[in-house]
């Protein structure tokens, strides 16, 4: 099947739970793409003071706020948990605290409720949302950008990816973590970064462009993490424009690095499966407008349909796992109550393990 034709699925209600990082939500969707309900709530306020995410506190949050949250996604939708068809948790990759939370209560529910469990793997979460958003057909081209992750897929179908590059140290948003951190910006440092850099010129600060011109799919951002922190540490006094240059320059050149490793993807992806089909972009770095753009214009370029889901649903949310919930009960891919979470989950097993430093797949 390739794309919601069956009634059944147009009418199915799945209830999605998201607890992998430091958001905890949950939300209830439609077979048809209606989003019911969407309740987020960010952790930040209690992760801000450490710089970063502390899985203990993250652990301990979810396992304070589920509950209610799941209580708030039901509600807002105007349903009961009678109505449900099936529910759907963040079972991998990720904290693993806050993925047990999440993958427990949703057994929980659907053991009370009598419904199927479906065990979602958070990375596919974030390749199917532009099914959701904008009913893209497979097979399409997928730049994967969040927090742990940097990677360029073919999406065949539910359940099947095809690597064809990855990070070989640093993820993107960990990068622009990082970076931001340098620039004394706060946590998370992606959007600090962003509104900062509309003040700076893109082209003010010379720094390298990972991978630029080399063959091949691969990223690489722990070099320009280095750069940023070595034209920090020269020159002690930046005034507000250099730290604006500065983050307009990191920035335009990850869009550039970006854009050089999907022109490859493109090729290889349009030898396979011809002309015609979608460049899809997705996960919280997405939700970026400057990388958009550059994305957009290649896209446009290579005459392929640009789709980036809206920058609420790039960023982690539990429509999209309520959503890879309806695909995969449509295929009757659900799970059996023994499925234990997985920590590390690639989309695609076959691919070599390159290693990602904050290793979350
Ligand atoms: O997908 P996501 O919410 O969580 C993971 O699965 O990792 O992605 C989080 C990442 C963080 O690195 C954050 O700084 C980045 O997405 N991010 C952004 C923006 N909003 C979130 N990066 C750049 N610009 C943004 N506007
Ligand atoms: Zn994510």
């Amino acid at each position: 099947m390739n794309f919601i034709e069956g009634g059944n699925m147009q009418a199915s209600v799945v209830l999605g739970i998201e607890s992998s990082c430091d958001e905890t939500a949950a939300s209830v969707v439609k077979g048809d793409r209606e989003i019911l309900s969407n309740v987020v709530l960010s952790q930040l306020d209690q992760h801000r003071p450490f710089g970063g995410v502390v899985p203990e506190i993250a652990a301990r949050e979810h396992a304070r706020h589920l509950d209610g949250i799941v209580c708030d996604a039901v509600k807002q939708a105007e349903l009961e948990f009678d109505d449900l068809d099936a529910v759907s948790a963040t079972a991998g990759p990720g904290l693993i605290g806050g993925v047990l939370v999440g993958a427990t209560m949703a057994k929980t529910i659907a053991i009370a409720a009598g419904i199927p469990f479906i065990a979602v793997n958070h990375l596919e979460a974030h390749a199917l949302t532009a099914r959701l958003t904008d009913g893209v057909l497979f097979p399409y081209l997928l730049l994967l950008i969040s927090g742990g992750h940097c990677q360029l897929l073919a999406v065949e179908g539910v359940g099947r990816y095809r690597r064809y590059g990855t990070t070989i140290d640093d993820a993107v948003g960990e990068a622009l973590d990082k970076s931001a951190k340098l620039l004394g910006l706060g946590f998370p440092g992606g959007p600090a970064l962003e509104a900062l850099a509309r003040g700076g010129d893109p082209k003010r600060i010379e720094l390298p462009c990972p991978m630029f011109g080399r063959p091949g799919c691969d990223f690489s951002f722990s070099g320009l993490k280095t750069a940023v922190r070595e034209k920090v540490m020269r020159k002690t006094d930046l005034s507000p424009i250099d730290n604006a240059d500065l983050a307009a320059s990191f920035q335009n050149v990850v869009a550039r690095s970006l854009v050089d490793r999907s022109a490859n993807a493109i090729e290889i992806f349009e030898s396979e499966f011809g002309k015609g089909h979608s460049f899809v972009m997705a996960g919280g770095v997405a939700a970026n407008q400057i990388l958009r753009e550059h994305l957009r214009e290649l896209a446009d370029n290579r005459a392929m349909t640009f789709v980036v889901p809206p920058p609420n649903l790039c960023t982690d949310n539990a429509a999209m796992v309520a959503w890879a919930g309806v695909e995969r009960l449509a295929l009757g891919l659900t799970n059996n109550f023994d499925f234990v979470p997985r920590p590390r989950w690639p989309l695609d097993p076959l691919a070599s393990a390159l290693r990602s430093t904050r290793g979350k797949a």
